[in-house]
């Protein structure tokens, strides 16, 4: 990919003479607003909200904010290279497609048209455990394109296993271990809505189209302690359950002992380093650690042999008043030392953004709610926009702060 900051300015104003805009604004704040226009209050809650009073959510931006670019002039900028090679994989950006569940919320292609937008792209996708789509049928979409599988470890050992090689057949080159999910943080906007939406059967299609898991379906678990009034809207939500089991070849009794098995053996809080052996046994794909904010844990990642960590707070979703991911950085940086990848998640806005966490010594980041802001506004379009804006702004920053490679993003690029 060569010169994609100009090229996507180009295309963008040469269209302009004929009267057409962007299908999505170029900018996130308003890139927010349309979604937030769009979207349901139910959607809406699920995507934009974080934990508690949002306090890590905004500690995510502030520690963006406070850090500045100082550009170097007469740099002869004109050939940017910002390939890289990463797991193997060679990558035209450092920009990877953050793993998002639910996404039927955003739109109804769903995880389809991301897969499309990848794939169009050349960006990989990390698929979510919480999709709403099978890994299987992303997998078609995706053709040649590069993708990842993200883990949640659910009580059973024998569906983590089968959701690890199901990914492996998908062609999937590294397994993403979210370590931060292990119980859902309080979410205040979900909270006051009443909404979640897996009762409602969505974000759960890697559950309902694993062999394992349905085999599981028989076994009768407790009734839940409370049962929902009998209203229009509990109507509404069985028959989105039965139309969500049609889909997965459930019946509704079915597809409502998987919501219930899904419920009771998503939580997993026992999860723990020692742990790692099984996931390590099950595959042989990079493991990479989501989740990692402390030099410590980072430290013991790398004693542990995995493959590579993202330093992440889930989109400041899980902790109110966590430290800003970005924040986190400088100390794992240095405590890892260069013997593992470092890839940064949480707060990318743009691809400013991005010139900074690289800058921090990030190998690669991981791009999250602009894309689902994308994919509401217009479907697979928004998202290939979104992607295609965020890489422009990138090589436009690397270049105009007087850089031309990767290896030429270093702190001293960055003051605050
Ligand atoms: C799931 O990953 C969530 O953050 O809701």
């Amino acid at each position: 990919m060569t010169d994609p900051g100009r090229n996507r300015e180009t295309e963008i104003f040469l269209k302009g003479i004929g009267g057409d805009c962007p299908a999505v604004p170029t900018g996130f704040d308003e890139l927010e607003r349309r979604a937030k226009q769009i979207l349901s209050p139910r959607a809406w809650a699920y995507i934009a909200g974080g934990a508690g009073v949002g306090a890590t959510m905004r500690a995510n931006r502030e520690a963006f904010d406070r850090r500045r670019i100082v550009p170097q002039m007469f740099r002869d900028v004109s050939h940017r290279d910002l390939s890289l090679s990463l797991f193997g994989t060679q990558l035209h950006s450092p920009v990877l497609l953050a793993p998002v569940g639910v996404l039927e919320m955003m739109h109804a292609d769903a995880d389809l048209a991301v897969a499309r937008a990848a794939r169009a792209t050349g960006v990989p996708m990390i698929l979510s455990s919480q999709a709403s789509i099978p890994m299987e049928r992303c997998a078609r979409e995706l053709g040649d394109s590069p993708r990842w599988y993200q883990l949640y470890w659910n009580t059973s050992n024998d569906v983590v296993a089968s959701f690890v090689e199901r990914a492996e057949r998908c062609g999937c080159t590294a397994i993403v271990l979210t370590l931060d999910t292990t119980m859902f943080g309080w979410r205040t906007r979900d909270l006051d809505l009443g909404s979640l939406p897996f009762l409602f059967g969505r974000g759960i299609a890697q559950y309902t189209s694993d062999p394992v898991f349905r085999s599981l379906l028989q076994e009768t678990l407790p009734a839940p302690a409370v049962r929902p009034r009998i209203t229009l809207k509990t109507i509404a939500a069985i028959l989105e359950l039965r139309r969500h089991g049609a889909a997965a070849g459930l019946s509704l009794r079915e597809m409502r002992r998987a919501v219930q098995r899904f419920s009771a053996t998503f939580s997993r809080p026992s999860l723990a380093w020692s742990d790692l052996a099984f996931l390590r046994d099950v595959t042989k794909l990079p493991i990479i650690l989501k989740g990692i904010q402390r030099a410590d844990d980072a430290r013991r990642a790398l004693d542990h042999g995995v493959n590579g960590i993202v330093v992440s707070n889930h989109g400041g979703r899980q902790i109110d008043g966590a430290v800003g991911s970005l924040d986190a950085m400088p100390p794992i940086i240095a405590a890892v030392g260069g013997k593992m990848p470092i890839l940064f998640d949480s707060g990318i806005r743009s691809g400013a953004d991005v010139f900074k966490a690289m800058a921090l010594g990030a190998n690669a980041v991981l791009l999250g709610r602009p894309y689902a802001y994308g994919l509401a506004v217009a479907g697979e379009t928004g998202v290939r926009e979104v992607i295609r804006n965020v890489i422009a702004e990138f090589d436009l920053t690397v270049g105009l702060a007087g850089c031309t490679s990767l290896l030429d993003l270093t702190p001293d690029c960055l003051v605050g």
